[in-house]
C-alpha cells in the first residue's frame, strides 16, 4: 500500500509531504524537510494545529470529551484505581500486577524523604510566599542534592530521579503549606497510602496523632488522578522542551511548575474559586456572564474552556459528582457550590458559549473540594503540581527514549527592522 502523502503547491514548484498515522486521532502531516525544500517556516503561534512528538501515554478527543491514559478511560481510573497504580500505568504503559505494584508502591515510599537540608530553603521565604514560588525554588534544588540521579544517559539514574520527584513532591508541598502557617514539619510516615502520607503531613500536629480520614484519602487520591497528565499542555510542553536540551530532571520539573502556575493554565482552579467567591451569589452571576462575553472586558469565567475540549471535560463531570460527595460526607454546605452549579447552567444555556464550545473544565470544580478539605487557594496549583509530576516525569521518559528526538527549537516570522548601519549618539 502506497504512503499517504500531502502535497504543496509554491511558486517554487511542488512538493509532497508524508501522511503519519497514529492508532487514533487526526493524522500529521511531516513537514520535517519542508523548510530545506521550500525555504519556507509553518506559522502557528500557541501550536494549535502542531504536533510537537509521538506519544503512546495520552490521548484526548475534544469533540467527544474523551481521555484516555495508556487506552483506560479517566472515568474508569477515577472510579476504579487509584493515583499509586496510575502512575504506574502513566510511566511503564501497563497496569501492574499484584506484586508490580506493592513493589513500586514501596519503592516510592522508600523516596518521600527530603535532604534534611532542604528544609533550610524554605526558611529563606517569607511566610506569605506563594507556594508555588516555593515549588519552583525547592524543586529546582533538588538537582544540588541528587546528583547521583542527574545523568540523563543512565537509564537507572533515570529511574531513580523518576522515582525520587514523585515520591518527594508531597513532601515539598505539605512542607509549603506548614510553612506558610509557622507550624512544624511533620516526617513522612511510609505505613500510611501516598495520598494518606501527604494528607497527614499537610493537616497532622507532632502535638497529637492523626487519623487520616477515609473519604477525604479516596476523594484526594481520585484529585490526583484526575490531574496526572493531559497529552501535550503548556507545562508538559515546557518539561520536554527543558529536557530536550539534556538538562536534568529536577530542573525540567521546576520548569514544569513555573508554567503550570499561570492562570490561564493550572492556576485557574485558585482564580476560579476566587472568582466564585467573587460572584458571591447567583443573583450576580448574569453580571458576570455580561463580563465575560465583553470584548472590551478582559474578564474571562475562569474555569471554563480549553483549547482541546471542544465538549465538557470528562475530567470536571468525575469532579463535580466528586464535589457533591465529599461536601455530603462532610456535611460541609458551600454557597459557592450552588453559584458553580447556576452559574455552569447559564452559561451552558447561553449562544455565547455554546457557539465558542465552552465548557467547564478540570479547574472548575476542584477548588470546591480543595477547600471543603481545608486547604487554602494559594495551595491549589501546588496540589496540582504534585499530581502532574507523574505525567511530567512518564512524559520526559518517553521524550529521552523517542530516536527521532532532538534539541526543541522554534524558528519564526520575524518583523523587526532590516539590517541599518549604527548611528553615533551625536547624530541621532
Ligand atoms: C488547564 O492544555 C491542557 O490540557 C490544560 C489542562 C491540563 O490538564 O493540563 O487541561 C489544564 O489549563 C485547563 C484550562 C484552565 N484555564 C482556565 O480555565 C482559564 C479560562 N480559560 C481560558 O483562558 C481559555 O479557555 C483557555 C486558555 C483555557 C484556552 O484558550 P484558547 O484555546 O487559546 O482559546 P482562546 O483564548 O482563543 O478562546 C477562544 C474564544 C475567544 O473568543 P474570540 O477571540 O474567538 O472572540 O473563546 C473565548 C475567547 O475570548 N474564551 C472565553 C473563555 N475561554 C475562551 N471567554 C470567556 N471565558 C472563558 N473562560
Amino acid at each position: 500500500m502506497t504512503a499517504k502523502t500531502v502535497k504543496l503547491t509554491t511558486e517554487g514548484g511542488d512538493f509532497s509531504y508524508p501522511l503519519m498515522e497514529g492508532s487514533v486521532g487526526p493524522d500529521v502531516i511531516d513537514i520535517r524537510k519542508l523548510y530545506g525544500e521550500t525555504d519556507k517556516f509553518t506559522y502557528d503561534p500557541g501550536f494549535t494545529s502542531t504536533a510537537s512528538c509521538q506519544s503512546a501515554i495520552t490521548y484526548i478527543d475534544g469533540d467527544q470529551g474523551i481521555l484516555l491514559h495508556r487506552g483506560y478511560p479517566i472515568d474508569q481510573l477515577a472510579e476504579q484505581s487509584n493515583f499509586m497504580e496510575v502512575a504506574y500505568l502513566l510511566l511503564h504503559g501497563d497496569l501492574p500486577k499484584k506484586k508490580e505494584l506493592e513493589e513500586f508502591s514501596y519503592t516510592i515510599s522508600r523516596h518521600t524523604m527530603l535532604h534534611e537540608q532542604l528544609a533550610t530553603f524554605y526558611r529563606g521565604f517569607r511566610r506569605d510566599a506563594h507556594p508555588m514560588a516555593i515549588m519552583c525554588g525547592v524543586v529546582g534544588a533538588l538537582s544540588a542534592f541528587y546528583h547521583d540521579s542527574t545523568d540523563i544517559t543512565d537509564p537507572q539514574q533515570r529511574l531513580i530521579a523518576s522515582h525520587r520527584l514523585i515520591a518527594k513532591m508531597p513532601t515539598i508541598a505539605a512542607m509549603a503549606f506548614k510553612y506558610s502557617i509557622g507550624q512544624p514539619f511533620l516526617y513522612p510516615q511510609n505505613n500510611l497510602s501516598y495520598t494518606g502520607n501527604f494528607l497527614r503531613m499537610t493537616f497532622g500536629v507532632p502535638a497529637e496523632p492523626y487519623e487520616v480520614n477515609p473519604i477525604i484519602e479516596k476523594a484526594m487520591d481520585r484529585i490526583f488522578i484526575l490531574h496526572a497528565d493531559h497529552e501535550q499542555n503548556a507545562s508538559t510542553s515546557t518539561v520536554r522542551l527543558a529536557g530536550s536540551s539534556g538538562a536534568n530532571p529536577f530542573a525540567c520539573i521546576a520548569a514544569g511548575i513555573a508554567c503550570l502556575w499561570g492562570p490561564a493554565h493550572g492556576g485557574a482552579n485558585e482564580a476560579a474559586l476566587n472568582m466564585l467567591r467573587e460572584i458571591g451569589d447567583v443573583k450576580h452571576i448574569k453580571e458576570y456572564v455580561a463580563r465575560a462575553k465583553d470584548k472590551n472586558d478582559p474578564f474571562r469565567l475562569m474555569g471554563f474552556g480549553h483549547r482541546v475540549y471542544k465538549n465538557y471535560d470528562p475530567r470536571a463531570k468525575v469532579m463535580q459528582q466528586t464535589a457533591e460527595a465529599v461536601l455530603k460526607e462532610l456535611k460541609v454546605s458551600d454557597p459557592v457550590l450552588d453559584v458553580a452549579r447556576e452559574l455552569e447552567h447559564i452559561a451552558l444555556n447561553d449562544d455565547y458559549f455554546i457557539e465558542k464550545k465552552l465548557y467547564p473544565n478540570v479547574d472548575f470544580y476542584s477548588g470546591i473540594i480543595l477547600n471543603a478539605i481545608g486547604f487554602p487557594t494559594e495551595m491549589f496549583t501546588a496540589l496540582f503540581a504534585l499530581a502532574r509530576t507523574v505525567g511530567w516525569v512518564a512524559q520526559w521518559n518517553e521524550m529521552i527514549s523517542d530516536p527521532e528526538q532532538k534539541i526543541g527549537r522554534p524558528r519564526q516570522l520575524y518583523v523587526g527592522a532590516t539590517q541599518r548601519d549604527y548611528v553615533a549618539v551625536s547624530k541621532r
